[in-house]
């Protein structure tokens, strides 16, 4: 089975609570560690230049999200876990991007059109405030994910627009400079439903901006503190509370077992006193947390091991974001000036060297593909169609069917041979001069399939 390729950023301009260990980081570990999963967390720093001009807390930010990642449990040898500016292929990949997007794309997206409401409220100029960074920041996003064709990006819901944007955008460079292969993987946002977002001290979502948070790694005497602040009715102790109202109770299921849970609530339905009750949150959050934050701790007091891992990542990241790139900027015409003389020379021989399926319109008007071998022999031909991107999506299932299997060459009673996908014929070969010819077309065919196959790999 193919792994799922799961890509999430994380903008580095504050300290991780409670709110975001269980609505992110808690959820990310655990679908990290499934064995279909092939998992890129990374820590948003040039997102978090957008809203933060303090490099002093920009810098403590990436090392406290670098080390609460590692602490809860993140394990960077089993995913690619990176500093988003260590990877200078991000920038210059959001370049080519940002020159196929459209300003009216940008023009719709919620995080700019509030700051341009805000500012018609208060009668100053529409884009007073708003930088080139917050303008353009789907698509330094859109980079983000498809660097790496990722197919899911867990995040919240205001960020499902944002996920949207890429693929657009994604879509465009595909169809703009694909030449019927798809370069970028569209992807797909993932909300996790099953994570409730936790309430916070006041009972509204948990959030920095509304001062309500409970610190994730502060000390016990602080989480204490934390914990007395959580907002409750005034009953006494002995008089029922209304459990399922209550937000204490809803931050202490988010930590419990499911039996610890059942007992919490049917104490509280029984009269159990609030203090009483905020000592067993405690307790429940200590022992959740407790030893990630002695990890924390000792992660903090060595900054170097937390820099080295991180770069790490970066090289494993780039390993696949440098090929990629080169490949993206030859597309687009950023090639060596010494390559336009070969082409001249003889287009074919450049093609030669590869197997391929190639798309074009034939004398009918009509959109049809062939498979062509490694020095360009004609190995089959498609059957038409209509429109230029039906036929590209069929090279599209094609070559992902070349890795994933469904793909059959099939010899027919006469001379030809049929292209299958899923028993579904897409094409035939010419007639052959005799059954032996036609089995050693099928073989070359067959060979031509596995050099994509392999090509797609790469
Ligand atoms: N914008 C996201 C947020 O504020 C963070 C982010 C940056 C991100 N790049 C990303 C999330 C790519 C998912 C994929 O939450």
């Amino acid at each position: 089975m193919k792994k799922t390729r799961i890509l999430t950023g994380i903008t580095t301009t504050g300290t991780p609570h409670l709110g975001n260990y269980a609505g992110a980081i808690r959820p990310a570990i655990v679908a990290s560690r499934s064995e279909h999963a092939d998992s890129f967390y990374f820590l948003a720093d040039y997102h978090a230049l957008i809203k933060c001009d303090d490099p002093l807390r920009i810098q403590r930010s990436r090392l406290e999200i670098a080390a609460t990642w590692l602490a809860c449990g993140l394990d960077p040898a089993r995913v690619t876990f990176y500093r988003q500016s260590d990877i200078p292929e991000i920038p210059e990949l959001t370049w080519l991007l940002t020159c196929v997007t459209a300003k009216g794309l940008l023009n719709r997206a919620h995080a700019y059109k509030a700051s341009v409401d805000k500012n018609v409220e208060a009668g100053e100029d529409e884009d007073a405030g708003v930088t080139m960074g917050l303008y353009s920041y789907p698509v330094l996003m859109a980079a983000d994910i498809l660097m790496f064709n990722a197919n899911e990006v867990p995040v919240g819901r205001d960020q499902i627009q944002h996920v949207e944007m890429a693929r657009d955008i994604g879509q465009r460079f595909n169809h703009l400079f694909g030449q019927g292969k798809d370069f970028f993987t569209l992807p797909q946002s993932k909300i996790e439903e099953a994570v409730a977002t936790l309430p916070g001290l006041d009972g509204r979502k948990m959030s920095k901006s509304y001062d309500n948070t409970i610190p994730l790694f502060g000390s016990a005497k602080e989480l204490k503190a934390a914990i007395a602040r959580i907002v409750t009715d005034s009953k006494l102790p002995g008089e029922p509370k209304d459990a399922d109202n209550a937000h204490l109770n809803t931050i202490y299921q988010a930590f419990a077992t499911p039996e610890q849970g059942t007992t919490f609530r049917a104490a509280l339905l029984d009269g159990l006193g609030w203090g009483d009750a905020k000592q067993q949150l405690f307790t429940v959050l200590d022992s959740e947390l407790g030893e990630a934050r002695e990890r924390y701790q000792a992660l903090i007091a060595r900054p170097a091991d937390i820099e080295d891992i991180l770069l790490a990542g970066a090289a494993k990241a780039r390993a696949y974001a440098t090929p990629f790139l080169a490949q993206l900027r030859e597309a687009v015409g950023l090639r060596s000036l010494t390559a336009l003389a070969q082409a001249g020379e003889g287009a074919t021989k450049k093609k030669a060297k590869a197997a391929r399926f190639l798309s074009f319109r034939g004398k009918d008007g009509q959109f049809r593909f062939n498979l062509q071998g490694a020095d360009g022999e004609e190995l089959l031909l498609s059957n038409s169609y209509a429109d230029p991107k039906a036929a590209g999506a069929v090279i599209a299932r094609l070559q992902a069917a070349s890795v994933e299997g469904g793909i059959s060459l099939v010899a027919d009673g006469e001379l030809r041979f049929a292209l299958q996908l899923d028993g579904e014929v897409l094409g035939n070969s010419h007639e052959q001069a005799d059954a032996a010819a036609r089995d050693a077309t099928l073989q070359r065919a067959e060979a031509a399939l596995a050099s994509i196959a392999a090509a797609q790999q790469e």
